[in-house]
């Protein structure tokens, strides 16, 4: 996988492992954005912006995003049409969001993870790959709302 990294002044720790496991794991990082060391505060929608921009420029790569939950990089990354970013803390659902959602964009929070399990979410996200069929169908419908803006047009339909 390419993968672009990012991270903000609560992400600073786990970002360490996590670049040592994708280079260790034949994986490439193109570039990391945000601090590499404690006592630089940054704001975490700069780095889940400029991180997602690259991604989109990239077809193919991937995100992964770290801050002190999770959560701010996850709101700010599906903020931007063509990212599906996924807020894992558990390896079943780092394994699904590939899967079923397409992901290409992880987050994690250095706060509530370890860096033991934030590696082996890693792992179980860049092993898994898009299952396609009813969920490229479902992926298409996240498109769509975000092209609309509004959340309009995904049509009800089961299968
Ligand atoms: C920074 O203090 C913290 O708010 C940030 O890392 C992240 O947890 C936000 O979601």
């Amino acid at each position: 996988m390419r993968v672009y990294v990012g991270n903000d002044h609560g992400g600073v720790s786990l970002r360490q492992p996590l670049l040592k496991w994708l280079g260790e794991h034949g994986h490439e990082v193109v570039a990391t954005e945000g601090p590499a060391q404690s006592g630089e505060s940054v704001d975490y929608p700069d780095i889940a912006a400029v991180v997602c921009r690259k991604v989109l420029a990239d077809p193919g790569s991937y995100g992964l995003l770290v801050c002190g939950t999770g959560q701010g990089m996850a709101i700010s990354a599906n903020h931007v049409p063509g990212i599906r970013a996924a807020l894992v803390s558990d390896v079943f659902s780092a394994r699904m969001a590939r899967e079923h959602n397409d992901a290409n964009v992880v987050c994690m929070g250095e706060r509530v993870l370890g860096p033991g399990l934030a590696v082996d979410l890693l792992a179980a996200f860049c092993a898994a790959t898009f299952a396609g069929g009813r969920h490229a169908r479902r992926v298409g419908k996240i498109e769509a709302i975000a092209a609309a803006g509004d959340g309009g047009p995904a049509a009800a339909t089961r299968s």
